[in-house]
This record gives C-alpha cells, sequence and structure tokens, in this order.
C-alpha cells in the first residue's frame, strides 16, 4: 500500500485543511510530516470553524489514526491546549501520537524567534513568533530536544545533557508539566508509520505550509525553516521515496502570502483589496491580513515540478465571482530576459499577465465543474493548461460540501 500525500502548493494557507477533512475518509491514518503550530489548518464544520495548529486535519473523522510525524517541532503547550479543546467536543484524542523524534519547541525558542525578526529590523521575515525556527536551528545544530528524551530523562536533565539553559524557572515547569502529560500520546515513530505501511493500511501525509515556503527551494530567506515540498514527507516520517502514491496539490484560485518576500503577482490596488475581502483573507495564526494577487502560472508550474505533482485541487474559486476580469500572471521578465521562478524576488523583476472574462453569477451552488459558468470553466481549463496536471476538484464556498468535480 502507498501513502499519499496532500500538500500546499503556493505560500501556505491554500485551504489544505478541509481538503484533507474530505479525503481522510478513504484514510486510516493521516500524517502530519513538517512544521509545527506556525501552521493554521481550519475546517468549517456546521458553520463552525475549527483550527488546528499541530493536530492532522481529520479529526473528524473518528477512526482515523493521528500521527504527528518525526519531522516536526511541537509546542507541548499548544499540543496540550489544542487536544483539550478537541476533546471538549467530543473527540477522542487517544488516537493523536506524536513520533520520538520529534523535537519540541521550548520557551526560548519562542524568545529568539521575536529577538532575531527584531535584528532583522526591514529585512525582517514576518515570522510567525512561534519559535519554530530556531527549533528547527537547534536540531540541526544537534542541541535540540526530543520527544524522545524527554520520555527518557526529565527535561530539565535532558537539557543539562546538551548545555541549554531556560529563561525562566516558570516557563520550565510550563514545559515540563505539559511534555510530561503528553507522554501517553510518544510512540517510536519510525515503527508507528512502517507497520502501518507494511499492515497495508491507507495513509495519508498532509503538508503544512506552501511549497514556495519550503527552506531548500521558496523564496529564500523569506521562508520557513523545514522543508514542505514531498521529499519533506519521506525524510519527516522515515519512509522511502517507493512509499508514495500520488501526490495531489492544492492551489488557491488566487495567490495570497502572509509575512514578508517576493510575491509578483501582488496586487497594490482595488483588486487586491477585494480579493481579501472575499477571501476572508487574514491569517489564522497571526490574525494578520494577507497580501493578494492573481494566480501565478510561473511559480504554480515550480511547485508542481518540485513536488512532482500527479493531481491538482483548486480553492476558492468563488472569490473571484464578481471580477470583470481575472488575471493569470505567465511570465517573469528580468532585464529583457524570460526567467524562471528564480527571477521572482529580483527587484526589477517584470511580470506578464494574461487577462479572461470573470463572471458574476454566484457558483457557491454548483457540486458540478460542468454546471459552471463557462467563463469560470474557461478559467479552469486555463491553470489546468499551465498545470499540465488533471484538476480533480474545486471548493466554490467554505463549507465542507461546497465541491465541484
Ligand atoms: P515561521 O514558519 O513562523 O518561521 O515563518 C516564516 C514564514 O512562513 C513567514 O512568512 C510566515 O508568515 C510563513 N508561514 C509559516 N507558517 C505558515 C502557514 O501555515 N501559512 C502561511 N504562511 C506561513
Amino acid at each position: 500500500m502507498k501513502a499519499d500525500i496532500i500538500l500546499g502548493c503556493q505560500w501556505g494557507d491554500e485551504g489544505k485543511g478541509r481538503i484533507v477533512d474530505l479525503y481522510a475518509a478513504d484514510y486510516d491514518v493521516v500524517a502530519r510530516f513538517g512544521g509545527g503550530d506556525n501552521a493554521g489548518h481550519s475546517i468549517v464544520v456546521d458553520s463552525q470553524e475549527l483550527a488546528l495548529r499541530i493536530v492532522p486535519s481529520a479529526v473528524m473523522h473518528p477512526d482515523v489514526e493521528l500521527f504527528i510525524g518525526g519531522g516536526t517541532v511541537v509546542n507541548p503547550q499548544t499540543l496540550l491546549d489544542e487536544l483539550g479543546r478537541l476533546a471538549a467536543i467530543g473527540i477522542d484524542t487517544s488516537r493523536v501520537k506524536i513520533s520520538d523524534r520529534a523535537h519540541v519547541v521550548l520557551p526560548h525558542h519562542v524568545t529568539r524567534d521575536a529577538a532575531a525578526e527584531r535584528e532583522r529590523g526591514s529585512g525582517a521575515i514576518g515570522t510567525t513568533g512561534r519559535g519554530i525556527g530556531p527549533a528547527y536551528v537547534d536540531r540541526v545544530a544537534r542541541s535540540g530536544i526530543r520527544f524522545a528524551d524527554i520520555s527518557n530523562a526529565t527535561l530539565r536533565q535532558a537539557q543539562g545533557d546538551k548545555g541549554q539553559s531556560f529563561d525562566g524557572a516558570q516557563d520550565d515547569k510550563g514545559v515540563l508539566d505539559a511534555a510530561r502529560r503528553l507522554a501517553p500520546h510518544v510512540v517510536d515513530g519510525v515503527e508507528y508509520i512502517h507497520e502501518r505501511l507494511g499492515g497495508g493500511k491507507r495513509i495519508l501525509l498532509e503538508g503544512a505550509q506552501g511549497a514556495l515556503l519550503d527552506v531548500g527551494y521558496g523564496t529564500y530567506p523569506y521562508v520557513t525553516s523545514s522543508h514542505t515540498i514531498a521529499g519533506g514527507a519521506c525524510t519527516g516520517l522515515g519512509i522511502g521515496p517507493g512509499t508514495i502514491g500520488r501526490v495531489i496539490g492544492v492551489f488557491k484560485a488566487y495567490c495570497t502570502r502572509v509575512g514578508a518576500g517576493p510575491l509578483p503577482s501582488e496586487l497594490h490596488d482595488e483588486r487586491g483589496e477585494q480579493l481579501r475581502r472575499q477571501g476572508g483573507e487574514f491569517g489564522t495564526v497571526t490574525g494578520r491580513p494577507r497580501r493578494c494577487g492573481w494566480f501565478d502560472a510561473v511559480a504554480a508550474r515550480y511547485a508542481v515540478a518540485l513536488n512532482g505533482l500527479t493531481n491538482a485541487i483548486v480553492t476558492k474559486l468563488d472569490v473571484l465571482t464578481g471580477f470583470e476580469r481575472v488575471g493569470l500572471v505567465t511570465s517573469y521578465r528580468v532585464g529583457g530576459r524570460s526567467v524562471g521562478f528564480s527571477g521572482a524576488g529580483e527587484p526589477d523583476l517584470q511580470i506578464g499577465v494574461e487577462e479572461l472574462p470573470g463572471w458574476s453569477e454566484p457558483i457557491a451552488d454548483c457540486r458540478r465543474i460542468a454546471d459552471l459558468p463557462a467563463t469560470a470553466r474557461a478559467y479552469l481549463q486555463r491553470l489546468q493548461e499551465v498545470l499540465n496536471v488533471p484538476i480533480e476538484m474545486v471548493s466554490v464556498g467554505r463549507e465542507r460540501s461546497q465541491l465541484a468535480r
């Protein structure tokens, strides 16, 4: 049995959470492989929004096992709070398991994240401020604390062994308590996933952030600190590339970005405002307004290549309703020369925009792509041409059921 992947193919916030929620019905295990509580995955069920940060987005399926893999960095207190919120609405959280290889986000990581941002001044990345970067720095520096270390010794001992110190006794106690309470969820992460792969379980791997925020291949240095692309699923879970089946990329019908860094298709005029307003484009984790722009085909093709996508899903098509013309960025030029996505951060970047006719009819009730207005279908057709992978589904509203195939 192969494991399938669903991941974001722009700058995060493509709406992966609700797609994972939908697809999870066909799987036995849903696993997160990277990132931490910088992610904000929201699912809308009966008009109620459930925001998840670190627990996989399949919580509404009682029979699905939920796994937080070794490539993640986990803030024990955030995870406990999240488990508490889920338990309060009747969700069985005993099926949430954490890899012993996952790293612990400590209070000093959060402090260091803020300090690093201050030091960067006008070059600040606009991180989510959750200590994610410093936690990954410690992992690579081989001075991090894993859940394996906590279960073997007290956190203080583990820290002492690795020459770290806490900022305050109170924080120290809080993390210790939180980590202890999570102990029943900690498993040998490699055994866990391989037992299930070998046992024929159907496994879905859930990406966090988006391909263009990947630490190696995104708009560096304006990126997150983990590998968000499909290869990150292998390293984040300790599985081989041969175990991967479908790789499904989620694209918003336009582009958004929260935080600093290149966004070549950004609209600085009323059209950008309209996208933000109609799309409710404010960060799930930080509440910051998201920068908005047209769909960027150059960036999208790059993401298809990085991930080896087999299929695509387009979200929030309904947000484009009411635009007389819908734009699509199809080329980048630097100094008169045509360039690929690597040109995204160039100060003299020029973009080529193709405009397509828009539509004004509401599409929220369409459940078949064939029922969409002709101009909306033509827009999707154009996206499919540039992606060159089949678009298997389109979301047309916030509710779980508002999907067209
Ligand atoms: P960090 O991951 O908190 O270090 O933030 C690094 C960059 O990634 C910033 O631009 C954040 O806004 C962005 N980022 C991190 N997580 C997410 C996410 O889940 N959605 C969108 N942007 C994110």
